[in-house]
């Protein structure tokens, strides 16, 4: 039997699982021609492919994300680049300590990453439980050893605990692959639902304001939707960033080819997973170099380079609008207890 999952509504800490409203009938054309191009955010945490999920391990996973002891120098978590609290960013172009090898990239927002289709920008990472083993080794990031994390684990002698209470049944639980499944499983609590645009796609029409009604309609009329559809409006393809005209330097710097430098297809530099545009205007800076601090902007700069359309004032600001209609209900996440170091934890690394 599948052990349902501790299905939250916006809260990460389980509040049992809650029946989803049903689309209701509807003849309002502009909400028939969203529904064919955007999805609801589900009320209740979405499974992950292969894991079942408990309240225990998505308890884990939280301890986990919390955890600045499994960084090399004890003072960097998965909370310091992606804050609950600030929409799952850091609302800084590059986080501290990501200056690197890659040119430096902005964080993107853990919220409903789990509806991204692949993970990072330029998707090497095919979901959050291979995703979630990149941090924790990255020498820019948290610069563990793999051994130092399991290490680690071990001589924090509160975690056997919760491992073991997570994987019931393993005789050695505490694992750098089991760290990343409870990881992923409680990344995928942090939805945020019903934000004015789903219970708009529900069929509430009055959900959202004209001026935002209009912002839809120009979103969908002038070709933002062909990229940022689906349940995130993004995260269902790459595409390249500069499709019809050359962002410049500053948001698009040459070094940086994005899928390219993955796959090693020059067809594909400049590619990046089309982002996510659920709460954007919690999550300033804009782009994967995070080299844009407006909206407006944001949406002024999308249109030339990616469609090479000059929008007015009005269309603008009618998008934002739009774009404002996409904040849900942000988790509620209850910080952790995370377990005591004793005399025999390793201290941090100098
Ligand atoms: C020092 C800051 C920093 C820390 C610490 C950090 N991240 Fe990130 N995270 C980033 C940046 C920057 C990216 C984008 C990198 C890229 O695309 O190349 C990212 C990407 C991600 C993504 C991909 C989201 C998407 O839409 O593609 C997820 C999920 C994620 N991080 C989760 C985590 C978890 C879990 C941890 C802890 C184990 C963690 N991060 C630690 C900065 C950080
Ligand atoms: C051809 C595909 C495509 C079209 C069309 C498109 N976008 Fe984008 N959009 C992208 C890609 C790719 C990125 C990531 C660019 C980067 O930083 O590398 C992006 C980034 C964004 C961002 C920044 C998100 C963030 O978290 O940094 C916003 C906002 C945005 N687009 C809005 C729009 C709007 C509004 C339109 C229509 C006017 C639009 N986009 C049209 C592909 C597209």
């Amino acid at each position: 039997m599948t052990v349902a999952c501790s299905g939250n509504g916006g809260s990460s800490d389980g509040e049992g699982s809650q029946v989803e409203p049903e689309l209701a009938q509807t003849s309002d054309p502009l909400i028939l021609k969203a529904r064919d191009l955007f999805k609801v955010i589900p009320l209740n945490t979405p499974k992950i492919d292969g894991v079942v999920s408990t309240p225990e391990l998505v308890e884990l996973g939280k301890t986990l994300f919390f955890e600045p002891r499994l960084s090399a120098t004890h003072s960097i978590s998965c909370a310091s680049c992606h804050n609950p609290g600030l929409a799952g960013a850091d609302n800084s172009p590059f986080s501290a300590g990501f200056h690197g090898a890659r040119g430096g990239r902005n964080s993107p927002t853990v919220l409903n990453a789990v509806f991204n289709f692949t993970q990072f920008w330029d998707g090497r990472a095919k979901d959050l439980i291979e995703q979630a083993g990149g941090p924790l080794v990255n020498p820019v990031e948290m610069a563990s050893p793999k051994a130092h994390v399991t290490e680690q684990l071990l001589a924090l002698p509160g975690y056997t605990t919760l491992f073991a209470a997570a994987f019931p049944g393993q005789k050695e639980p505490v694992t750098l692959q089991n760290a990343q499944i409870a990881i992923a499983a409680f990344e995928a609590t942090l939805t945020t639902p019903n934000a004015p645009f789903d219970k708009y796609l529900r069929g509430e029409a009055t959900a959202l304001d004209g001026s935002q009604k209009a912002g839809l309609s120009l979103f969908i009329d002038k070709g933002c939707a062909a990229c940022h559809g689906g349940t995130n409006l993004g995260g269902t393809m790459y595409q390249k960033f500069g499709v019809t005209g050359d962002p410049g330097p500053i948001y698009r710097p040459v070094n940086d080819k994005g899928r390219g430098g993955v796959t090693g297809n020059a067809a594909e530099d400049y590619f990046f997973k089309v982002p996510t545009l659920r709460n954007i205007e919690l999550t300033a800076p804009y782009f994967h170099t995070g080299s844009e601090p407006d909206l407006k902007k944001t949406i002024d700069v999308m249109a030339k380079v990616q469609m090479g359309q000059t929008l007015s004032a009005t269309e603008i600001d009618q998008i934002a609008a739009f774009l404002g209609s996409l904040t849900g209900d942000q988790p509620k996440v209850t910080v952790p207890k995370l377990p005591a170091s004793d005399a025999k934890s390793p201290a941090p690394d100098k």
